[in-house]
């Protein structure tokens, strides 16, 4: 099993120049959930969002159940790395923002709510947090007719403005977030994420 963590680490770890989120110290519950929805075509599928189709390819060595079970297991017993802080806001505009659409599923402390199945976000990197915010509010995640709480997300994403989401991310990964890394390369982002900030 360790070996198919490898895998994953592949694109999943820090090194990377193409990547995915880090996973260490996200919740079990929701690892589960959306590799169960990688798995099964609910999310990755849609050629045109580029990065979840490549996270789509990286799930089909996941061969079952168990599997699933052991990966979410065994990211969320990681501990959290330093994340890189990318976006700049205003912090107090974001905290407004953020209590009047955010707090009611995400949490006083973006902690999350398993029983409104909203992860943390408090271990997001900025990049991928105001990715995953652009890609919930054009319709590119949160579409799939059987991703319900998916698209209760997207709903929650819509009508925001670019600035709304720099305030937001600069509010919750400032307030909440993870310790600062220094980018590896000079690169803040992954190669082919959509930016800019
Ligand atoms: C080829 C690169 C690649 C491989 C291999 C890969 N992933 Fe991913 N993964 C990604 C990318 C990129 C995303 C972000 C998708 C997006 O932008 O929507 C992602 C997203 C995820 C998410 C969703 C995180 C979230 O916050 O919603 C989970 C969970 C995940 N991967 C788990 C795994 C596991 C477990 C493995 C090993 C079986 C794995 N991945 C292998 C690239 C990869
Ligand atoms: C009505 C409840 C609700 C509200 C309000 C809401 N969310 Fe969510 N959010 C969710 C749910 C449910 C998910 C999980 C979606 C999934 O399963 O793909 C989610 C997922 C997310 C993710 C994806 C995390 C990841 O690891 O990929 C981000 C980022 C996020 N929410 C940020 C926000 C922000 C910022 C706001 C305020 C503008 C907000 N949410 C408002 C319910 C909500």
């Amino acid at each position: 099993m360790l070996v198919k963590v490898h895998e994953c680490r592949v694109c999943h770890g820090t090194q990377e120049a193409q990547r995915g989120p880090i996973l260490d110290g996200m919740e079990y519950w929701y690892l589960y959930e959306q590799l169960q929805k990688f798995h099964s075509g609910v999310r990755g599928q849609n050629p045109k969002n580029r990065s979840e189709y490549l996270m789509g390819v990286g799930t089909r060595k996941i061969e079952n159940q168990v599997e699933i079970a052991y990966l979410a297991n065994w990211f969320a017993k990681q501990e959290p790395k330093p994340a890189i802080r990318t976006i700049q806001g205003d912090k107090n505009l974001g905290q407004k923002m953020y209590e009047q659409r955010c707090v009611q599923c995400h949490g006083d402390r973006a902690e999350g709510n398993r029983k409104l199945k909203s992860p943390a976000l408090d271990k997001l990197e900025g990049w991928y947090f105001i990715e995953q915010m652009r890609k919930f509010r054009s319709g590119e995640r949160g579409y799939h007719p059987k991703d319900e709480w998916g698209r209760v997300m997207a709903t929650a994403s819509k009508d925001l403005a670019d600035w709304d989401l720099k305030n937001l991310i600069a509010y919750v990964v400032n307030e909440f977030g993870l310790p600062e890394a220094q980018p590896m390369d000079g690169s803040p982002v992954p190669a082919g994420s959509r930016k800019p900030f």
